[in-house]
Formats: structure tokens, sequence, C-alpha cells
């Protein structure tokens, strides 16, 4: 069995009735679960923040206009730039307009970090999103 440790902590009371509102509506069993979730998915963003340093693993979320001219080009020279970073990419073709794509990707956290800005700035990217674990 792992080892767990125990904490105890002060939540002002507004907010933990919020909390265990959202937790009663998503299922969570009970506090802990849904507290190390939360803590995970403090940590993950984090680390996608780039303040972290040494290697990371995880995906990038982005969709884009299609249409943009030159932006398909540009990701893609972005991309190619960065191949030792990107395991894999998954692109999906949302709608007329819109296409998304799931970048997996492992390497050092501030080349990521840069990676992500890289692409989040072009016109015509409207959502970046990373979980970086
Ligand atoms: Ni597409």
């Amino acid at each position: 069995m792992k080892k767990v440790g125990r904490i105890c902590i002060s939540v002002p009371s507004p907010l933990l009735a919020e909390f265990d509102e959202a937790i009663k509506a998503m299922g969570y069993p009970n506090r802990s679960k849904a507290v190390q979730d939360a803590m995970r998915a403090l940590i993950a963003e984090w680390k996608a923040s780039g303040a972290v340093e040494g290697e990371v693993n995880g995906a990038i979320l982005m969709v884009y206009e299609h249409d943009k001219p030159g932006l398909v080009a540009e990701l893609l020279d972005i991309q190619h730039e960065n191949e030792d970073l990107i395991c894999s990419t998954m692109h999906i073709h949302l709608d007329p307009e819109n296409c998304m794509e799931v970048i997996a990707v492992r390497g050092d956290a501030k080349r990521i970090k840069a990676l992500m800005e890289a692409m989040k700035t072009k016109k015509g990217v409207k959502h970046l999103k990373a979980l970086l674990v």
C-alpha cells in the first residue's frame, strides 16, 4: 500500500460549500479523491506555465482556423523545428472553418513552453492548452 500523508486545511465556508456541491455533482465519493485531483490539476498547471525545469510529458490541444492565410504552413514549420519534442500529432477537422490538433510532447519543459507560445500567438489560433505531467 502506498504511503499517505494527512493534512488539515482551513477553507472559507462558502468555498467549501461550493466545492462539496461540485464534487457531489461530479460523482466523487469523498473529498480526499477530489482534493488529490485538484492538487494534480494545480501541479499540471504549474508545469504547463513553464515554471518547472527538466523533462515533462503531456499533450497540447490546439484549435485553429485552417483557412487563415499562411497559418497552416507556419504551424507546421514551428512543429518541424521542434520535431524532437513532438511524439505524435492527431488532427481533427472540426467543421468547415476549424481544425483541432492534439500534440503529444515529451522533453524539456522550457522548450515545450516556448513551442506553445510560438503557436498560441499566431493569428487564427483560437485555443491552445496543455496538460503536462
Ligand atoms: Ni483540418
